[in-house]
């Protein structure tokens, strides 16, 4: 491969970064001509790998959403701050297996300094342990696992070497607005989704404690309790530190999905949000969206790290075991091989510091505030939820079908892009703040485009 190849997409990477908030949000190209443009038949022999990248590089501009760029509001997406692109290039480019200690040190330093950051920043317990997952679904599926054996072991099962048949029956307690992936992450762990026990929500969507206790005086056994911080929708928490009390009281294990709401953990002005995050036992939360590192990035974090570990282990006579009590990173996360996703976190952490990151996530919050003071000014247009984080949920002209118009008139007019929810059985627009490099310049440009199309 020749130098040239590698420095002719940088080129057009840096290009396109420095482009994104100026370029139209939808791709330009859809499915046929992206087939038009990588299809064919499989080449008989080789080909020109500077005309195949090429190929690549021109369907990738044809054909990608902008959705790392500044007034992309969309989902919960975040973008990729400069140093995490630059690590993460690093992470393919020395292609070092980072699942093994014995592959690559340096793979396994990095997640072992930027663990050791990660739980100070977010002030949880400094003694847990960290997995570097593909992002928040994984790293739910991974607290699970854990939450899993913890329950299944102090019930006298072991769950690693029997499985689930015959097992004591674990209660899982969920809150009624929990996001879509604490189902998935279930599913996959053979405990179902369809046999959970639901707490109620309140109007923000925070899991009632009330409820809770409730639901936890018919779980006679062992019990997990998924708590939430950061609604999909309106941004709420639930009330984490009694949820933790409370699941406590009950020998209940607490696994809080804080996909993007965690880091509010990160910022003074906004801990008091998640006080008593840190009295869990597993955390979910991802870096490729609020900490705004290039996907794959979440992060699986365990207060005991034997339970994190017990599922996760892959004793194999060639594989050699770090030495001197390093780390092996695949002993966090459910796989082996893997790429050094721990180079972006790094990156991120060492570049914003502790200010940086609190700065980040308190910027976001405050373009939210001013999106949700701005709209509500706008006759017909109503924010439907207390604008307490990153997240507006915006309503217009009182009207399911209105709403959808205005979606769809503001996200083919260009300026910004948003979506669509249900919110509280009406449909609703969710602005989600998450990106680095939105200014109050976008947030007013924004707007004005929504007022455009009212
Ligand atoms: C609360 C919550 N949990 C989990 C997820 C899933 O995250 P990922 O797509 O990284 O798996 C999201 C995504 O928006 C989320 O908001």
């Amino acid at each position: 491969m020749s130098d040239d190849l590698l420095a002719g997409v940088a080129a057009r990477v840096a290009e396109y970064q420095s482009t994104l908030a100026g370029r139209p949000v939808p791709a330009r190209a859809g499915a046929a001509e992206l087939q038009a443009m990588l299809g064919g038949e499989l080449p008989s022999g080789p080909t020109d790998p500077g005309a195949a990248v090429t190929a690549l590089v021109d369907a990738v501009d044809a054909g990608s959403v902008a959705s790392a760029g500044p007034r992309y509001f969309g989902f919960v997406v975040g973008g990729a701050m400069p140093a995490t692109i630059a690590a993460d290039w690093l992470a393919s480019g020395v292609d070092i297996n980072a699942g093994a200690y014995v592959l690559g040190p340096v793979a396994a330093v990095a997640e072992e300094v930027a663990s050791t950051w990660l739980l100070e920043l977010l002030g949880l317990p400094g003694d847990a342990s960290v997995g570097f997952t593909s992002g928040a679904m994984m790293a739910s599926f991974t607290g699970l696992a854990a939450a899993r054996h913890h329950v299944l072991a102090k019930a006298g099962w072991d769950v690693e070497r029997d499985g689930l048949q015959g097992a004591p029956r674990v209660h899982v307690v969920v809150g009624a607005e929990r996001h879509v992936t604490i189902d998935s992450a279930l599913r996959l762990l053979g405990l179902g989704h369809g046999t959970v026990h639901v707490a109620a929500a309140d109007d923000q969507g925070r899991m009632q404690v009330p409820a809770l206790r409730e639901v936890l005086a018919e779980c006679d056994g062992p019990t997990i309790v998924c708590a939430q911080v950061g609604n999909v929708n309106s941004g709420a928490s639930d009330p984490v530190g009694a949820v933790c009390d409370t699941a406590h009281e009950h020998g209940a294990w607490v696994h809080v999905d804080g996909a993007f709401g965690l880091w509010a953990a990160a910022s003074p002005a906004l801990r008091a949000q998640v006080a008593g995050v840190e009295r869990a036992d597993s955390w979910t939360t991802d870096a490729h969206k609020w900490l705004n590192v290039p996907y794959d990035s979440g992060l699986a974090i365990v207060a005991h790290p034997d339970a994190h570990r017990a599922p996760l282990r892959l004793p194999a006579s060639y594989l050699a075991p770090a030495p001197g009590g390093h780390r092996d990173n695949d002993e966090y996360v459910p796989e082996s091989s893997r790429r050094a996703r721990g180079f972006a976190v790094w990156a991120a952490l060492r570049t914003l510091g502790r200010s940086g990151v609190a700065d980040l996530v308190d910027r976001c919050c405050a373009h939210a505030r001013r999106f949700a003071s701005q709209l509500s000014a706008i006759e017909s247009v109503e924010v439907l939820n207390d604008v307490v984080l990153n997240q507006v949920v915006v309503r217009f002209g009182d009207s399911d079908e209105v709403t959808r118009r205005v979606i769809a008139a503001a996200q083919a007019e260009g300026t910004c892009w948003f979506g669509g929810t249900v919110w509280r059985g009406v449909a609703a627009a969710r602005i989600s703040v998450s990106n680095w490099s939105t200014t109050e310049a976008d947030v007013d440009a924004s707007v004005a485009a929504i007022r455009s199309v009212l």
